[in-house]
């Protein structure tokens, strides 16, 4: 019996098994608005068969977006095509989610293939950033950031409770706030961004400020029944990595009592400095220490395109979920495969029975 091949239930959301497509960028839009691509892309992804598929960062405001290819959801014509991309994810047999964000300090960049670095200054496509502090992310990416003022901190909040109404009137059943990877949210956590000395600066209750807000305007709007996660960076590999880790899960066990129900436990990436351990599921036991300790159910992503190792990251506790990102781009029909490999009987069914019902009949 496959861990992984299980359904998982959330609130009122079922996952038919525990594999997630992780939210993946896909730099193809115009002004925020997703295209065909982004119409083809997503389904196609679905119909491989995993349980959850969360749809790209997607920024609550024009300034929020990394790129200027990046999507969007600040306005209606948006909204209305997001609407046929979680249709059409639930028509190819899984559930839309989405991952909504902003990129802070990261904000103004190329895309990945065009130099990863940030627009220059003179560019027409570049805009002003904004982060905790007036203080460059470095490497690429040396753009100085305005430091955000109290009514700036006020009015992105208030972007992200727009977002995610807007998420749920399209029809998303999975909302995933994007707390990771350098972008505003982390940059709130970290010290390598956030050197205030207001009430959203200094301890880690003041870093934490932003988050916990942020997440309590949104629980309000964002309905009980569906679930509202996070993705967080809860470490740096930066040398303070003991430290940082205490003070996420601290923080959150506090995202859980706000309302908080599922946690993606990811990477902070604040600062180029950092020497990161790459290996295949290396954040698995990470991950497993901070659901233990916080109680709140978790996935976790890097490296476990391995059916084994997913199945294993399940089986042994450490996961809930598990995000496969890049294998999925290989071949949008990983779960099928490694359904195939886990020796899951009838591994055909984890396809839409319009497919499962041939390849099951004609065993190849
Ligand atoms: C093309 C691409 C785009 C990505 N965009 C996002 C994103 O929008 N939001 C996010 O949280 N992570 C993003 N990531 C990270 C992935 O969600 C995932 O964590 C990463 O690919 C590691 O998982 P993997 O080893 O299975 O690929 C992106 C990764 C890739 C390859």
């Amino acid at each position: 019996m496959s861990a992984l091949f299980t359904p998982f239930t959330l609130k009122d959301i079922t996952l038919k098994n525990r594999i997630v497509v992780p939210p993946m960028c896909q730099y193809t839009a115009t002004d925020g608005v997703p295209n065909a691509w982004h119409l083809v892309h997503y389904p196609s992804l679905a119909r491989g068969g995993a349980g959850l598929v969360i749809v790209e960062a997607t920024a609550v405001s024009s300034e929020g977006r990394i790129t200027p290819a990046c999507l969007g959801i600040w306005n209606d014509e948006q909204a209305q095509v997001h609407s046929q991309i979680a249709a059409f994810i639930q028509a190819a047999g899984a559930v839309p989610g989405l991952q909504i964000g902003h990129a802070g300090r990261k904000a103004s960049a190329n895309l990945p293939w065009e130099g990863d670095n940030h627009l220059a200054a003179d560019d027409p496509r570049s805009w002003d950033t904004f982060s905790p502090s007036a203080l460059p992310f470095g490497a690429n990416l040396p753009k100085v950031p305005q430091e955000m003022s109290l009514e700036d901190i006020k009015r992105v909040k208030a972007d992200f409770v727009a977002a995610a109404k807007r998420a749920l009137q399209a029809g998303y059943k999975w909302l995933e706030l994007h707390f990771a990877h350098g972008y505003l949210g982390q940059s709130f956590f970290s010290v390598h961004a956030n050197k205030r000395d207001d009430l959203y600066g200094g301890d880690a209750e003041g870093r934490g400020r932003f988050l916990l807000e942020t997440l309590a305007a949104v629980r309000e709007v964002w309905p009980e029944n569906f679930p509202l996660a996070a993705r967080f960076g809860v470490i740096e590999f930066d040398g303070r990595d003991e430290e940082t880790l205490a003070e996420a899960i601290a923080l959150s066990k506090q995202f859980r009592e706000d309302g908080l129900d599922f946690l993606s436990v990811s990477l902070g990436f604040s600062t180029p400095a950092a020497n990161i351990p790459w290996g295949p599921g290396f954040m698995g036991p990470i991950a497993g220490r901070v659901r233990q300790e916080t109680g709140l159910p978790v996935a976790s992503a890097w490296g476990f395109g391995r059916p084994d190792l997913a199945e294993n990251a399940v089986k042994n506790n450490q996961l809930d979920l598990v995000m496969v990102g890049r294998s999925h781009l290989e071949n949008p029909h990983w779960p099928y495969l490694a359904a195939r490999k886990l020796g899951v009987e009838k591994p055909s069914w984890v396809l839409p029975p319009s497919y499962a019902h041939w390849l099951e009949r004609y065993e190849m």
